[in-house]
Formats: structure tokens, C-alpha cells, sequence
């Protein structure tokens, strides 16, 4: 059992919610008028047997007891976790306490050294001429600390072992395994060392190249507690000088590209280490530079999990800058809100570390002209849809309106809209009404609670239905054994009305019939149309999965539309009145661990 399940195990939300509101009997559950927004009638339900809430009025929100003390105290997830733990007599484990990190990151270094020694002692000379035929010259060579690992099966470790370290701290720090017989084994043998350091400059892990063709080609050191690929980036204690003095950070993806930039003069470059760069990796730089370039080979710029992963940390960046902004308390810097993230597109079937060796000049020519991640979407999406079909349109429109929107400069935002419009056949007027207005730059409009048109009223016909959504309906009513997973989803995913009813219609009835008795004439012919629809025969497991994909996208936008609205709320607000900003900065830690959630594949109850 998980800690978060343990403290929900031990917690009454009954009891929990009767601190903030007076319930009262409704048959199993329990009602009240809504303590999150203002009401006349009771619309708050508690469900005892799954131990959740609901508002069924105005907010149309609800969740577990996390949920509802993370709402009524304004807390964030851990803050809640904390505040039930407190309530249930629970203490939270804390993190390892530091001096442990302090002990891996010594077994490292005390690593390091010895993958140096082997590559220059007369075992390395074939990893030598490797080095020498891609062009490595000494000085990157040690200004990396490249290395070798020994090939016997157990040689580091009985280094480290003479050394003096404890063979836990040893396995710990991933550079050993216990094989199945309880043997200590070194992780690495015969690889090219590629030490990893992070932030602070220390050791925190390897990458190991092959040098033999075996796989993989690179293998890594596990996550550890000081080491998480995704929140490293390689090489960035030796760029950090040319970033913030240039301004401009350099993403590269590979080991030799960060090494063979270096090595050629360009030091504000630090690489990915081939996953899709995550929005920590982000934040590590933000603090650095203004500009982000994002050198992405031409395979997987097209990629999907590529661009989703660059709109997220594009738009967790835009917050985060707000919020920079806010903590510090001093005036609001205009430095930050012109960061922008640009993509440079390298030429078919050559990576950064060839480009630069054949010619710097022109990876530099490529990194000054990389193109602002708006171009690049505008060109990398409309391919991916059928712009022969209103749908495919709307999808299109939809799927740039966020980045749109957040373009904070309202002439270029009306560019990209008559782009828009010039591409899906459409009057730029629909564009627009669809995507949202440009920035409305006036606070007194703002304080009066109006905001920018949130896209939802169709410009592509008065049936606009959306699909993503009637499918999520569609798989929950036609299967009851998704329920459980279907009572996580917040009902404010479903943009359309109609489908919000019938979803929260869902959530309180057992069956499908009550469902259909509940719903008014209209509505009730809006469920035959989405019970009728045709969708794929799926066996059980690939119907969870549809439903895990769709929920996901759901999900995705919300959060993406609740980002903007705050983000547009921040940008008007008062920044000398720091405190009255807190919940909406809270909200946006919020938007940002949920979207990090989303994109990690990670479930929310185990953060
Ligand atoms: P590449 O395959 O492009 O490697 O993967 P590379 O760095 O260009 O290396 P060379 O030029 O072939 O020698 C890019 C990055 O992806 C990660 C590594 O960080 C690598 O540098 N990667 C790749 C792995 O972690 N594991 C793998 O098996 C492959
Ligand atoms: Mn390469």
C-alpha cells in the first residue's frame, strides 16, 4: 500500500468535509450547498462508499478527500497528503536525508576516476582509436572525463570496495547489481564512460556507449536518488557560463553532440540525453537564458510524443516565468515574458555531431535560424489532419488555439490566426472565434470578472459535436467495468454541455437505464446519437486503453485551457499585491504537476 492509499484508508471524508460544511442526509450520501461557489440549493454531494465528492452546480468539480482539502485550504497535493496525514496519525516518510546522496555521488566520482584510468591504460587503446576516429580531441576528452569501463565482471566494484565504500551505497548508486546468486556485478563493462553531472556539478550518473555493436548503445545508470535522466541535462556545469552570457540555451539530444558542439567553440550547448525534453530540464535553464533552441533531428521533429512534449514544457515554462515573477516580489521582468523556444531542424540523416564536425558554420547559420516554435507547429501539424473534412479542420484549429492564444504579442497572434485561416479554407473571423480573442490588455475589463470568449461556441456549425468526448461517454456507458476509472475524470474535461450533463448524470446512477430515465428530451436524444455511434470491437484491455488515451487528451486540454485562463488573470494582475496572487500561483504548481503527470504517464496517487 502506497502512502497516499494508506492515509485515504485512514481518513473519513464524511468527517473531513462536516469541518468545512454542515451535511446532510441524502439517502446513502450526504448534501450541502457547495462550499466553492456561491448557491440557493444544495448541489454538494458526499459519497461515503467511494469515499468522493461532487459538485453537481456551478463548479462541477469534485474528487477525493485530497482533492477537497487541497480546494478548501488552497493547498497543493503534498500540502493536502500532509494536512490528512496529520488528521490520521500518519507520519510521511521524507525524502533520503542528503548525506546519502552525499555518499552516491562519492561512489561516482570515485567511478569516474577509475573508468579515466582504464581508458588510458593500455586496455583503452581500442576505445582510444574509437575516440580518435569521431574526432574527440584531448581536451574535450578530459574536459568530459570521458572514460572506459573495465570488462572483468566485478573490477569497479571491488575497486570501490578497497576504496572503503559499503556495498549498499555501491548498488545504490547503480553502479553494481546483485545477480540472481547475491553476486555484486558492475553495470558497465566495456563501454565508452560518459559521466553525468547535474546541476550542482557533482556526479550523479553514467551514460555507457558500446563500443562492440552490443545493445543497447547506451546503457545508463538506473534513477536513483541522485540520478533522474529526466531532470538532468548532460553537460550543463560546462555550458552554464556561455548560456547565461549569451542568453541563448542550445538543446542538443545526444552524449557526442553536446561534446563535438563544445569542442568546436559552441559551449552554450547541453544535450537531452534523447528523451523529449521534459519541462524540469526546462526550469533548470530558465533562470539561465531567454532563448531556447531546440536542435531536433529530422526523424523525430514529426513525432508525436516529440510535439506534445514541446507544447507542455513551452506552456509550463510561460506560467513558471509568471511565477518567477511573483515570488520575487520585484517588478514584474519583461526579460522573462519574451523567453521564447525555438526549433532548429537539422538536414536529413546528420546529427549535430556530424553537421558541426563537416562544417560549424553551418550548424551555426541553423541555430540563429531556427524557427519559433509557432512555425514549427504550423508546420508540423496541418499534415497530420484531413483538411478536406470540417472535422479534421476543427481538430487543426483546436490543436494550435492554445499556443495561439498564448502568444502575447497581438499582432503577431493575428498573423498566425489569418495563417490559420488561410490553411483550413475558413474565414479568418471563424479562426478567431474559435481560437479565442487576441490578448485583451485592459485590467478594469479583467477586474470585472470578463474574460477573453473561451473556444467552445462553434464557428463550424450550431451541431458541432465533439467526438473525443462523446467516445469517452460512449466506452463508460457500454461498460461498466470502466466505471471506476471513469468516476476520476473531472467533469469540467467535457467542454460540451450536453456531454458534462450526461457525464455527471453517469456518475451518480448504477445503470444505464437510470441514466437514460434521468435525461431530459434533448439530452436524451443526444445519448442515442453517442450510444449509436460505431466505434471499433476491443477486447477488454485495448477498451481500457481507448479510454486511457481519451480521458488523457480530455485532460490535456482542460488543463491547457485552465493554464491559459490563469495565464491571461496573471498577466492583468496587480503584481505590487503579491498575496492576493497566491492561490492562482498555487493553481498554476497545480496545472503544471497535473500536466507533468499527464505527460510522464504516471498515476496522480502515487506523485
Ligand atoms: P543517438 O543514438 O543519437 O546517439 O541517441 P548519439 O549520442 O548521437 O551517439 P553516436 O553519435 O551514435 O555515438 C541520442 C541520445 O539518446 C540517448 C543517449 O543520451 C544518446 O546520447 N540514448 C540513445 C540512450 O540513452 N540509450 C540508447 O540506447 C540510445
Ligand atoms: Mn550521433
Amino acid at each position: 500500500m502506497t502512502v497516499v492509499q494508506d492515509i485515504k484508508s485512514r481518513t473519513d471524508i464524511v468527517e473531513v468535509v462536516s469541518g468545512y460544511v454542515a451535511l446532510q442526509k441524502a439517502g446513502r450520501n450526504f448534501k450541502a450547498n457547495c462550499p466553492f461557489h456561491m448557491e440557493k440549493t444544495p448541489s454538494f454531494i458526499v459519497f461515503p462508499e467511494r469515499q468522493s465528492w461532487r459538485c453537481f452546480g456551478g463548479c462541477a468539480t469534485g474528487g477525493d478527500a485530497i482533492a477537497f482539502v487541497m480546494k478548501a485550504e488552497n493547498q497543493d497535493f503534498a500540502q493536502a497528503l500532509e494536512h490528512l496525514a496529520q488528521r490520521a496519525g500518519i507520519a510521511i516518510p521524507t525524502r533520503q536525508p542528503r548525506e546519502k546522496e552525499g555518499v552516491l555521488h562519492q561512489v561516482n566520482q570515485a567511478t569516474v576516476e577509475l573508468f579515466q584510468k582504464v581508458l588510458h591504460s593500455p586496455e583503452g587503446e581500442r576505445a582510444r582509436e574509437y575516440l580518435e576516429k569521431r574526432g574527440v580531441n584531448q581536451e574535450a576528452l578530459s574536459t568530459f572525463q570521458l572514460g572506459l569501463s573495465p570488462s572483468g565482471w566485478d573490477t569497479l566494484t571491488k575497486h570501490l570496495t578497497g576504496r572503503g565504500f559499503q556495498a549498499q551505497d555501491i548498488l545504490a548508486a547503480g553502479v553494481a547489481l546483485k545477480d540472481d546468486k547475491g553476486n555484486m556485478r558492475d553495470l558497465f563493462h566495456r563501454r565508452l564512460m560518459f559521466p553525468i553531472r547535474d546541476t550542482a556539478g557533482q556526479v550523479a550518473g553514467f551514460g555507457g556507449r558500446t563500443l562492440d555493436g552490443s545493445n543497447p548503445k547506451y546503457l545508463n545508470t538506473p534513477r536513483t536518488p541522485a540520478f533522474d535522466k529526466g531532470r538532468i541535462l548532460y553537460g550543463l556545469p560546462m555550458a552554464r557560463g556561455a548560456i547565461s552570457g549569451t542568453g541563448v540555451a542550445v538543446v542538443v539530444e545526444g552524449y557526442m553532440d553536446a561534446i563535438a558542439a563544445h569542442q568546436h567553440g559552441f559551449h552554450n550547448v547541453v544535450a537531452s540525453m534523447g528523451t523529449a525534453i521534459t519541462e524540469h530540464q526546462v526550469s533548470a535553464l530558465k533562470s539561465l537564458a531567454s532563448t531556447f533552441v531546440l536542435a531536433l533531428d529530422p526523424d523525430s521533429a514529426g513525432q508525436e510524443a516529440t510535439l506534445r512534449s514541446l507544447e507542455s514544457s513551452w506552456q509550463a515554462l510561460q506560467i513558471d516565468f509568471l511565477r518567477a515573477g511573483g515570488k520575487s516580489g520585484v517588478v514584474f521582468n519583461q526579460r522573462h515574458l519574451s523567453a521564447s523556444l525555438k526549433i532548429a531542424t537539422l538536414p536529413p540523416g546528420k546529427d549535430p555531431d556530424v553537421l558541426i564536425r563537416e562544417s560549424p558554420e553551418e550548424w551555426e547559420r541553423l541555430v540563429s535560424e531556427a524557427k519559433p516554435f509557432l512555425d514549427y507547429l504550423f508546420e508540423a501539424l496541418p499534415p497530420r489532419f484531413d483538411l478536406t473534412d470540417d472535422e479534421g479542420k476543427l481538430q487543426l484549429v483546436d490543436s494550435l488555439s492554445f499556443s495561439i492564444r498564448a502568444e502575447r504579442n497581438p499582432f503577431t497572434q493575428r498573423r498566425y490566426m489569418r495563417r490559420l485561416a488561410d490553411i483550413v479554407k475558413l474565414s479568418e473571423a471563424d479562426v478567431e472565434a474559435r481560437v479565442g480573442r487576441p490578448q485583451e490588455r485592459n485590467p478594469q475589463r479583467r477586474q470585472r470578472g470578463e474574460t477573453t470568449p473561451r473556444a467552445g461556441a462553434s464557428p463550424l456549425g450550431a451541431t458541432h459535436r465533439d467526438l473525443r468526448e462523446e467516445y469517452c461517454i460512449h466506452l463508460l456507458l457500454l461498460h461498466p467495468e470502466l466505471r471506476e476509472r471513469g468516476l476520476d475524470i473531472p467533469p469540467d474535461c467535457f467542454e460540451l454541455s450536453e456531454n458534462r450533463d450526461v457525464f455527471t448524470r453517469w456518475t451518480v446512477c448504477s445503470t444505464m437505464e437510470e441514466v437514460q430515465e434521468s435525461l431530459p428530451e434533448g439530452l436524451a436524444e443526444h445519448l442515442q446519437a453517442i450510444l449509436a455511434t460505431e466505434s471499433p470491437p476491443l477486447d477488454r484491455k485495448a477498451r481500457e486503453r481507448a479510454l486511457e488515451e481519451a480521458v488523457n487528451l480530455l485532460k490535456e486540454r482542460f488543463f491547457k485551457v485552465q493554464g491559459q485562463a490563469l495565464l491571461e488573470q496573471l498577466e492583468g494582475a496587480d503584481w505590487e499585491d503579491i498575496s492576493s496572487l497566491e492561490p492562482s500561483l498555487r493553481q498554476s504548481n497545480e496545472i503544471n504537476r497535473q500536466l507533468r503527470e499527464l505527460f510522464s504517464g504516471s498515476s496522480p496517487a502515487t506523485p
